[in-house]
């Protein structure tokens, strides 16, 4: 039985859930939990390729990777941690992922056509009964405008009050590169990256934590 889901989930596509899934799944790997991703992009199974590049390149901790497609089956899985890298435009698959997940991470870019969306997603997760403290966003592919980083958090933040994660993350190619080859995005070649990568995660690590023990 799964002790713990992390549902990365949108319903844009290219935003960053597999990259965040790909980000969870390591760092909890990393602290000695089995982790399994269930690749809900069954068309594209990015992450099952992403898993099956990182076996080929012996790059440790190990984690596996599935095509998925039953949201339920997830809590049978014998893995400490399972990470569900969601698939766009997918209403019921990705409600049915939320529902089983302790934390939905959204991640979104920073234009109004990410922002909106994204924001609407989360308006609907609620309205059929997700609590808003299990939602947190993430702000992703973002630029050194810090402007444009405040202006995307207000924006998520407007009257709406979802929790959105202190730490970003910028758009580089060392993320894109490190994803190339199996790694994740704290497993780049550039520690600066790394460390900004595990900072994001370590935030995650810690809302899961406080939604488990508080049972949210
Ligand atoms: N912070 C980043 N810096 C650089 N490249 C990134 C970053 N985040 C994501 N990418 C790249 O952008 C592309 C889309 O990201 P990703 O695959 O994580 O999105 P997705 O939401 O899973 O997409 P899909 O909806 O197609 O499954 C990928 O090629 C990924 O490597
Ligand atoms: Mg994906």
């Amino acid at each position: 039985m799964a002790d713990l889901i992390i549902g990365c989930l949108s319903q844009k596509g290219g935003v960053g859930k597999s990259t965040i899934a790909r980000l969870m799944a390591r760092t909890y790997a990393a602290a000695g939990w089995s982790v399994k991703i269930c690749d809900f992009n069954t068309r594209q199974k990015t992450s099952v390729d992403w898993c099956a590049m990182r076996a080929a390149q012996g790059v440790e901790p190990i984690i596996v990777a599935e095509p998925y497609n039953s949201p339920s089956s997830m809590k049978r899985e014998p893995f400490d941690c399972v990470v569900a890298d969601g698939r766009p435009d997918s209403d019921q698959s990705s409600l049915e992922i939320a529902r089983a997940a302790t934390l939905v991470v959204v991640p979104t870019g920073l234009t109004l056509d990410d922002l909106k969306p994204q924001l609407l997603f989360a308006n609907e997760l609620v309205a059929k009964g997700i609590a808003r403290e299990r939602i947190m966003f993430v702000l992703n592919k973002t630029t050194d405008s810090d402007l444009a980083v405040s202006e995307a958090r207000q924006y998520i933040l407007q009257g709406s009050l979802y929790l959105v994660a202190e730490q970003d993350l910028s758009a580089k190619t060392g993320y894109a590169m490190a994803q190339n080859t199996g790694r994740a995005p704290s497993e780049s070649k550039y520690p600066s990256l790394n460390d900004k990568a595990d900072t994001l995660a370590a935030e995650i690590v810690d809302r899961v934590n406080r939604l488990t023990e508080n049972r949210l």
